[in-house]
């Protein structure tokens, strides 16, 4: 069984090479890569898989798992800049797959590995990656 929990956040970025020119970083990362920065809105689902518990009928508490997002992904990211005020993509490029990777080890690290663990980021209403960590 398969349960999942949608959280939204907002935060800036810029997709860019220092060591590219300007023309090159918008010519590889198109709109995304203009110098002043701009904004999305996230759409994060985080999916947990496993066994569902005969004495609660849930496979994992949703309010346990709203909670470990809100700790480790809202708090960090929402309306923040993520190349600036985010230590994650100091040298990390954030782009929806980076992001989504960086959400999932995070994840992974607070919740119980009986549980097979799914992130799906959606960065616009047309773009979505889905990382289950590979
Ligand atoms: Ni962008």
């Amino acid at each position: 069984m398969k349960i999942c929990r949608r959280a939204i956040f907002n935060s800036a970025h810029r997709l860019f090479r220092a060591e590219w020119s300007d023309e090159k970083n918008l010519e590889v990362f198109g709109n995304c890569s203009h110098p002043n920065y701009h904004g999305h809105n996230y759409v994060l689902e985080v999916c947990l898989e496993g066994e569902v518990d005969p004495l609660t009928g849930f496979v994992m508490d949703l309010k346990d798992l709203k909670e470990i997002i809100r700790e480790e992904v809202t708090e960090r990211f929402d309306h923040r800049n993520l190349n600036l005020d985010c230590d994650e993509f100091a040298s990390v490029i954030p782009t929806t797959e980076n992001i989504a990777s960086v959400i999932w080890d995070k994840l992974r690290k607070r919740i119980d590995q009986q549980y097979a663990l799914e992130v799906i980021l959606s960065e616009t209403e047309n773009n979505k990656v889905i990382y289950n960590g590979r």
